[in-house]
C-alpha cells in the first residue's frame, strides 16, 4: 500500500507539471522571429507574443492575487494582458493587441520567467485548499488551450504571407495516427449518461452528468475526408443555396467562399496553407478549417447530418475502438448549440468569466485536434466557435438517422 501523500509529494508533482506546461509555449516560439510574435492577422487572432503573456497574467490574476498582499509584476502590464475578464478590470481592445509593442518580446518572456518563480514558490509552500488547487489546474489547461491557439492564429498570419512561409520544418503538436475504418456504427435509442461526472478536472461547462435520451442513430466511423470535400465542391456545393442554413449561405456569398479556407487552386490542383507552408491537398486527410455553416452544407449534401454532441460523446463513450480520428486530427463540428447542461454552475469567482458568459449563438465542436497536448483531450470536452469562424483546426464527422 502507499502512503498518503505528504504535502511536499503534491507540491513537488506541482512544480513539476508546472515548469513541463510552461515550456512548450516558448518552443513553439522559438525559431520565429520577433516580428512574427508581434503581429496579428485578424481581430479573432492573437499575436503569439499576447498569447506567452496572456497565459503568464492568467496565473497572477487568477493564483498569486488570491494573496490579498499581492502586487502586480506592472499594473499597467496586467491591464495589456487580461483577455475579456471584466470582473479583473481593465483591458484593451482584442482587435489592438498587436498595438501593444511594448513591452517587447524579450521584456514578456522576462514576464514570464519572473511569474514562474513566483509561481514555483507559491507551489512550494504547497497549494492545498480545494479552490485553489482547481484554479491551478485550470491554469495549466488554460497554457494548453493556448498552446492550441498559438498555432491556430500563428497559421492564420502565415496565410497572408505571398511567400507562403514555413512556420516550421516539421509539423508541430501531436498528430495521432488512424488508420480509416469505413462505414458506420449503429447505435440503439433509449438513455444515454454525458457529461463530465466531477472525477479529475474538467473545465465548468462540461458538467454535471446528466441523462439524455437518444433516438436510434448511426455515426460515421471516419472523418469526412478532402477528397470527399472535393466531391462536394465538383457538384456545386458552394453554388447551391438549398443545402445552405439562411446565415450560412449569407456568409458564404459576402466572404466569397468556394472552398475551405487556406485552400488555392491553380494549373496543379489544390493546395492548403500548413505550419510546414503550402501543400497539396491530399485527399485521403480529414478536411479542416471548415465552418459549421459548411460542415452543415457538407452534410445536407450527403443525405445526412452532423452529430448531437450526445450521440458523438456516447458514442465515444461507449464503443471507442470504433471509430478513427476521435482525437488528435481535427474538432468536429456538431448540430448542438453551445448551451448550460441542465445544472450547470459557473466556477465560482474570477473564474466564472471562463466559459459560462459565451453561451449563446455558438456551435459545440467534439474531440480535438493534432494541436491540443494529448493530456488535455477528453471525452467530455466542449469546444466552441461561432457558426462562421474557419480559423480553428475543425473539421467534421457524419452522422445520420437508423435506417
Ligand atoms: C474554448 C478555444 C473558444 O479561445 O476563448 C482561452 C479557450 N478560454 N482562454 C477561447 C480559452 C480562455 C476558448 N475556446
Ligand atoms: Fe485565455
Amino acid at each position: 500500500m502507499n502512503a498518503p501523500a505528504t504535502v511536499q509529494d503534491q507540491s513537488a508533482r506541482d512544480v513539476a507539471r508546472y515548469q513541463a506546461s510552461r515550456r512548450v509555449m516558448p518552443a513553439l516560439a522559438e525559431g520565429l522571429s520577433a516580428e512574427d510574435l508581434q503581429a496579428q492577422s485578424m481581430p479573432d487572432c492573437s499575436p503569439g507574443k499576447w498569447h506567452l503573456a496572456h497565459t503568464t497574467w492568467f496565473y497572477e490574476a487568477l493564483i498569486l492575487s488570491r494573496d490579498p498582499d499581492y502586487r502586480p509584476f506592472d499594473p499597467v502590464w496586467f491591464t495589456l494582458f487580461n483577455s475579456y475578464y471584466d470582473g479583473v478590470g481593465e483591458r484593451i481592445a482584442r482587435d489592438r493587441r498587436s498595438l501593444i509593442t511594448r513591452p517587447s518580446l524579450d521584456d514578456v518572456m522576462a514576464y514570464r520567467r519572473e511569474i514562474d518563480r513566483r509561481m514555483v514558490e507559491r507551489l512550494r509552500a504547497g497549494l492545498t485548499d480545494g479552490e485553489g488547487r482547481y484554479l491551478f489546474v485550470l491554469g495549466l489547461n488554460h497554457e494548453q488551450q493556448h498552446q492550441e491557439l498559438f498555432l491556430m492564429d500563428l497559421l492564420n498570419l502565415m496565410t497572408g504571407s505571398p511567400l507562403d512561409p514555413a512556420a516550421y520544418d516539421r509539423e508541430p503538436g501531436w498528430r495521432s495516427d488512424q488508420t480509416p475504418r469505413g462505414g458506420w456504427e449503429a447505435f440503439d435509442g433509449g438513455l444515454a449518461t454525458i457529461g463530465h461526472d466531477g472525477a479529475g478536472f474538467a473545465f465548468d461547462n462540461e458538467g454535471p452528468a446528466h441523462p439524455v435520451h437518444l433516438q436510434p442513430f448511426q455515426l460515421a466511423r471516419d472523418l469526412v475526408t478532402n477528397g470527399q470535400w472535393l466531391e462536394f465542391m465538383a457538384d456545386g456545393g458552394y453554388r447551391r443555396p438549398e443545402l445552405w442554413l439562411s446565415d450560412g449561405w449569407a456568409t458564404a456569398r459576402t466572404e466569397g467562399w468556394q472552398a475551405p479556407l487556406y485552400w488555392q487552386s491553380d494549373d496543379a490542383g489544390w493546395t492548403v496553407m500548413t505550419l510546414t507552408g503550402r501543400q497539396p491537398v491530399d485527399p485521403e486527410a480529414p478536411v479542416c478549417h471548415i465552418s459549421l455553416y459548411e460542415a452543415d452544407a457538407f452534410a445536407r449534401w450527403s443525405g445526412a447530418r452532423l452529430p448531437t454532441e450526445a450521440e458523438w460523446e456516447h458514442a465515444a463513450r461507449t464503443r471507442p475502438d470504433a471509430f478513427a480520428g476521435l482525437d488528435g486530427q481535427v474538432w468536429q463540428h456538431t448540430a448542438s448549440a453551445y448551451a448550460p447542461y441542465p445544472g450547470f454552475r459557473t466556477t465560482p469567482g474570477v473564474a466564472a468569466e471562463y466559459n459560462g458568459k459565451f453561451m449563446a449563438n455558438q456551435g459545440v465542436l467534439r474531440g480535438s485536434c493534432f494541436a491540443t497536448p494529448p493530456d488535455h483531450r477528453r471525452l467530455t470536452y466542449r469546444n466552441f466557435y461561432y457558426p462562421h469562424q474557419r480559423w480553428a483546426f475543425a473539421g467534421l464527422r457524419l452522422a445520420r438517422d437508423a435506417d
